[in-house]
């Protein structure tokens, strides 16, 4: 940082050195389990009320990207990435509250009598509000997808959040519920030599308000 301030340690640097891969090692694979650790980290992202409103459907066959190209403007990323994750936000319910907090109480961090406190307040800010369900369910698909890209940054891998889909046809062809919507997709995988740097970024100055 500027000022004499230094900020630095091997979060940050990983923070810091992230940018979006555009290029794969079309034959680097990632295991089932590596797969299944990668959302296992994102899924410690934070969610409104616990709610952990999300679902990720990791695209890592040939047959399955074959699906998901022609529907995501054909983006070649979708091949060449070990996995493109169609990364989906359940609209926000708070009927599930007790259920997502059952394991926190199981667990002694939080006391049963407490669950209500939390699940009142919930049902008032989404049960007569789709817009707010439907916010909940972007907000809770990108911290998860944001964790992910840092997780697999620190790992030596590449990723790409991707919005140029076509949200219908991903719900249909994989069959998503009906409460759930296609946040976004991000590949993840080894790159191949080629990327850009991270871009410049907007002043701070410009983007900060002190108040
Ligand atoms: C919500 C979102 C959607 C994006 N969609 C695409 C996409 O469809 N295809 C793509 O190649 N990059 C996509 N990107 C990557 C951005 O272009 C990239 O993050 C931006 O240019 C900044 O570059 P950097 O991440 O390398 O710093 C997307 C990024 C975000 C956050």
């Amino acid at each position: 940082m500027t000022n004499g301030i230094t900020m630095t340690n091997a979060v940050i640097e990983c923070i810091l050195s992230r940018s979006a891969t555009k290029y794969y090692d079309p034959t680097a694979t990632l295991s089932d389990d590596q797969i299944r650790e990668l959302v296992r980290i994102g899924t410690t992202a934070p969610t409104s009320f616990h709610l952990q409103n999300w679902r990720f459907i990791a695209v890592r066959s040939p047959e399955a990207k074959a699906r998901l190209r022609p529907i995501a403007w054909n983006q070649p990323a979708i091949s060449e990435a070990a996995v493109t994750f169609i990364v989906c936000g359940q609209l926000a319910d708070s009927g599930v509250v007790p259920e997502r907090l059952a394991p926190v109480v199981e667990a002694g961090i939080m006391p049963a009598k407490m669950v209500p406190e939390w699940e009142i307040p919930a049902r008032g800010l989404y049960m007569e509000y789709p817009q707010r369900q439907r916010d909940e369910a972007v907000r809770t698909a990108t911290f998860g997808a944001a964790a992910m890209v840092y997780a697999a940054r620190s790992l030596g891998l590449g990723s790409t959040p991707m919005i140029g889909f076509d949200p219908e046809a991903v719900h249909r062809e994989f069959g998503l519920a009906e409460d759930e919507v296609p946040v976004m997709l991000l590949s993840i995988g080894a790159e191949r030599p080629g990327n850009w740097p991270q871009k410049p970024r907007r002043p701070v100055a410009d983007v900060l308000n002190l108040v």
